[in-house]
C-alpha cells in the first residue's frame, strides 16, 4: 500500500469515530490539546495553523491564544472530522478559523506563513514522519515555534492490557500503539532527533503524566473504542473476544486504588522547537 493509500485508511477511520470522538467523558484529548498550546507559546495576534485538528483540542486553545487579532487555519486528512469543528466553531460564533480537508502540505500553503504550528497526536499516523514534519515546520516563519504531542510509556497494567489487543495487530498498522512507539516515537531523544534532522532549533522534549480513572475493564473497552486504539480491537476475532476481555480485566486489576477505581497514567511527550 502506497503512502496516499494509507492517509486514506487513516482518514477513513477518524470519519468512523468522529461521531464519538471525545465524547466519552474521560478527560483525554482536549487537556494534551490545551497544555500542547501552552507549550508551543503562541501569542497574540499570531497566525498558527493546527495540524491534524480532529474536534478542535488544540485549535481552540491555539485560538484563545491568538486572540481576535490572530487567525488559526485546522487542517485534518477527514472530512467527517473537520465537519465536527466546523460546526461547533459556528455555534460558538468564532470568525478567525478556517477549516479545511487534507493534508498541511506546502503544495496547498504558502511556504513560512505560519507563526504557529501544532499537531496533537497525529504524527505517528503519517506513514513518511520524517518527512511531512519537515513539510509542516517549511511552513512555519524563521523563528516560527512547532509543537507536537505524541505518547510515552502507560503504566505496567495499562502495558499489559494493550499487549493483549496488540497480538492481534496487522502488520504496518498505523496507530499511536503501534507506529507509535518505535523509531522516532521511541523516546524523547528520539523526538528530538527528528526536529533537529528537520532543521528546528531550540527543541525541548519531555513527558508529563495523565491519569485516566475508570471503573472497571468494560469502561476501558468502551473508552478505547472512541479512539484510535479501536483499529487493535476490530481486528480481534469475535470468538476471542470474551478471553481478550477476561485477559485485559485481569491486567488493569493492578491499577484499582484504595477508592475502587481504576487509576491508569499515560506519559504525554511534549515536543517543541523553532523553525530555523
Ligand atoms: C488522534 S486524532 C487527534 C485530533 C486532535 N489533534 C486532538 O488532539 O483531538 C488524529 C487526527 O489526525 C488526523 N491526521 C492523521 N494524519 C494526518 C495528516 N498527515 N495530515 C492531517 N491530518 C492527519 C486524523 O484524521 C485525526 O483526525
Amino acid at each position: 500500500m502506497d503512502a496516499a493509500a494509507r492517509r486514506g485508511h487513516v482518514a477513513a477511520l477518524f470519519d468512523q469515530l468522529a461521531a464519538g470522538y471525545d465524547q466519552g467523558g474521560v478527560p483525554w484529548f482536549i487537556p494534551i490539546g490545551a497544555r500542547l498550546v501552552e507549550l508551543t507559546r503562541p501569542r497574540p495576534g499570531d497566525r498558527a495553523i493546527d495540524i491534524g485538528s480532529g474536534r478542535g483540542a488544540a485549535s481552540f486553545a491555539l485560538l484563545e491564544a491568538v486572540g481576535p487579532r490572530g487567525h488559526v487555519s485546522a487542517v485534518d486528512l477527514s472530512p467527517a472530522m473537520v465537519e465536527r469543528l466546523r460546526a461547533e466553531a459556528a455555534d460558538r460564533g468564532i470568525t478567525h478559523l478556517e477549516v479545511q480537508v487534507g493534508e498541511a502540505s506546502p503544495d496547498r500553503l504558502a511556504a513560512a506563513s505560519f507563526d504557529v504550528g501544532t499537531a496533537s497526536l497525529v504524527l505517528f499516523f503519517d506513514p513518511e514522519p520524517e518527512r511531512t514534519f519537515a513539510r509542516w515546520l517549511s511552513l512555519l516563519r524563521p523563528g516560527g515555534r512547532i509543537g507536537l504531542s505524541t505518547f510515552g510509556p502507560t503504566d505496567a497494567a495499562w502495558t499489559a492490557a494493550e499487549a493483549v489487543l496488540l497480538r492481534y495487530a496487522p502488520p504496518a498498522l498505523l496507530d499511536a500503539r503501534t507506529s507509535g512507539r518505535v523509531g522516532p516515537f521511541a523516546s524523547t531523544t528520539s523526538m528530538s532527533a527528528l526536529f533537529h534532522r528537520a532543521g528546528a532549533l531550540e527543541v525541548d522534549s519531555h513527558d508529563e503524566p495523565l491519569e485516566v480513572v475508570l471503573p472497571d475493564a468494560l469502561a476501558w473497552r468502551s473508552w478505547t473504542m472512541t479512539l484510535g486504539l479501536r483499529q487493535l480491537w476490530e481486528a480481534v476475532p469475535p470468538g476471542d473476544l470474551p478471553d481478550v476481555l477476561n485477559d485485559v480485566e485481569t491486567a488493569l486489576e493492578a491499577d484499582r486504588g484504595d477508592d475502587g477505581l481504576l487509576h491508569l497514567t499515560q506519559q504525554v511527550r511534549y515536543t517543541t522547537g523553532s523553525a530555523p
